[in-house]
């Protein structure tokens, strides 16, 4: 097998088929949005790349005891959500956490699980756990390691680095390589076009900012009405037939996804500060940021890299030869911009609990996203999103600063808690905007944002 046969094989383990196994119907009264959370929560778009033996076997390789799956299965799925930075379900989902699930390949013969949107867009805060909010916890190398491990299978080689740290994904890297392997009419490639792209690693959005926006991803060159665009995820080798017959069902998850309404900051909040605040948004962020309440309105202002100064190897990472090959594609709905610009502002409903913050998850509070002067270069993640870990006058994570350089006999799912802006994509630097306000005034800002 020559090697990107192999690469391609190795993708295709946990990036697979049309399965078309789903046990969802929908009935005309439902919405396209009620269809598609069903959809989205019920079906399995994609077959399995592990047996389900694997999720129980996963333990042998934590290094430390663990819950008999078969005593308490509860506490087991439990401690494997920890370990990989994984949630329950919100929804019914077999006992797995959120994220994986159970799949059947295309011709009803193997069974097993997979992966799906949730395991990077479903988190939790403060023991809720919410589709759509970006997942803060994961750690997808790890995941993938030892679901291989228990397969049986002992090295399986991913050519890009998925994460550092835990919470920030390569899901660009991913799409990217995937539609490097198909021609204009989607069919296969023996070898991949070179598009020269390279990303990194990222923070999750969340999806209850979609609906406001005219143009998405960080860098704002798709249109949002891209419905195509987000099935790059399910493309693994399936035929340009088989993604038209799924195109419907993606439509309803679009639709859902835009019909996602941040969840309402569950602490007190100062109301006069909070007003004082709301002037010094509207002097300072409204211009980028938008509005907010009954009569707001957002710009999709997509703000050029030298104004912004925030790492922009996610920006430049997409090259013109890529647009190029995707404005090819079927994907192609809508076509993909041709010019760099930056980074778009984003909405910032439900702010108060999508930290760490910046495409990259370099700044663990709003504190720090408004002065610059004070962000940790290195500092480690929470160990869970319990509110013991939440900290309401930042609003953010706690996180503690490491200056000590880390120990080389660290395990690697340990070493992950750190987060190391010195790494590639993963700079904190940029976004000054709130470095002239008094302290007095950044605090009303926060008071503000919390608000939204
Ligand atoms: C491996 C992690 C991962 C998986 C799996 C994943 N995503 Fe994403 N998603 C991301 C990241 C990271 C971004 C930000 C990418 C960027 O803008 O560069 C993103 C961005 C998006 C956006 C754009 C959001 C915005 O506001 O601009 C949509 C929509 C989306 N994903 C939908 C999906 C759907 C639907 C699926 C499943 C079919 C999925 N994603 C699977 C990580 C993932
Ligand atoms: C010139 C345009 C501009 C101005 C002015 C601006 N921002 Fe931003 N803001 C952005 C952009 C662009 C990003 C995304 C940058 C990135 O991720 O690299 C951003 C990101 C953020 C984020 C992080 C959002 C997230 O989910 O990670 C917060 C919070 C924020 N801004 C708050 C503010 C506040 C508060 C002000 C006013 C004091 C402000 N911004 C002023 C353009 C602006």
């Amino acid at each position: 097998m020559c090697h990107h046969m192999a690469t391609r094989v190795a993708i295709f383990t946990w990036i697979v088929v049309l399965t078309g196994n789903g046990t969802v119907t929908a009935g005309d009264s439902e919405t396209a949005a009620e269809r598609g959370r069903a959809l989205l929560t019920g079906k399995s778009f994609i077959g399995p790349s592990w047996s389900e033996s694997a999720f129980t076997k996963a333990r042998e390789f934590w290094g430390h005891d663990a819950p008999d799956p078969a005593q308490s299965p509860e506490a087991y799925a439990a401690a494997f959500a920890s370990r990989y930075g994984l949630h329950p379900a919100p929804y019914p989902n077999d006992g797995l956490p959120m994220g994986l699930r159970k799949a059947t390949s295309a011709d009803g013969k193997r069974k097993g699980i997979q992966i799906d949107c949730m395991v990077c867009h479903g988190g939790s805060i403060g023991g809720t756990s919410y589709v759509g909010l970006g997942n803060s916890q994961l750690d997808l190398t790890t995941l993938f390691r030892e679901l291989n491990l228990a397969e049986g299978r002992a090295f399986v080689p991913i050519p890009f680095t998925l994460n550092t740290s835990r919470g920030t994904v390569n899901a660009g890297q991913m799409s990217i390589f995937l539609l490097s392997l198909r021609n204009p009419d989607m069919t296969l490639r023996a070898f991949p076009v070179s598009t020269g792209a390279s990303l990194p690693e990222l923070d999750v959005p969340a999806w209850w900012i979609l609906g406001k926006k005219r143009t998405k991803y960080y860098d704002g060159r798709t249109d949002a009405r891209s419905a195509r665009s987000n099935m790059q995820f399910a493309m693994g080798d399936q035929t340009l037939d088989q993604l038209k017959a799924i195109e419907p069902d993606f439509r309803d998850i679009d639709a859902y996804l835009k019909s996602i309404k941040a969840p309402k900051y569950p602490f007190p909040v100062d109301a006069d500060k909070a007003h004082r605040g709301e002037q010094l948004f509207a002097k300072n962020c409204v211009r980028c940021h938008g509005t907010y309440g009954p009569n707001g309105s957002y710009p999709s202002k997509i703000v050029p890299l030298d104004v912004i100064g925030t790492d922009p190897r996610r920006a430049t990472g997409i090259t013109d030869r890529f647009i190029a090959h995707y404005n090819s594609t079927w994907f192609a709905d809508y076509k993909a911009d041709e010019t760099l610009v930056g980074y778009q502002a984003p909405p910032l409903d439900g702010v108060w609990a999508t930290a760490p913050y910046l495409h990259n998850g370099s700044v663990p509070t709003l504190y720090h996203m408004l002065k610059s002067s004070e962000r940790p270069p290195r500092y480690r993640r929470p160990p869970s999103t319990s509110f013991d870990h939440y900290d309401p006058v930042k609003v953010g994570w706690k996180a503690e600063p490491v200056t000590a350089p880390l120990d080389p006999k660290t395990p690697q799912p340990e070493a992950m808690f750190l987060f190391d802006s010195s790494r590639r994509g993963l700079s904190n630097k940029g976004h000054t905007f709130g470095d002239k306000l008094s302290d007095e005034e950044r605090m009303d800002v926060i008071e503000y944002l919390k608000t939204l």
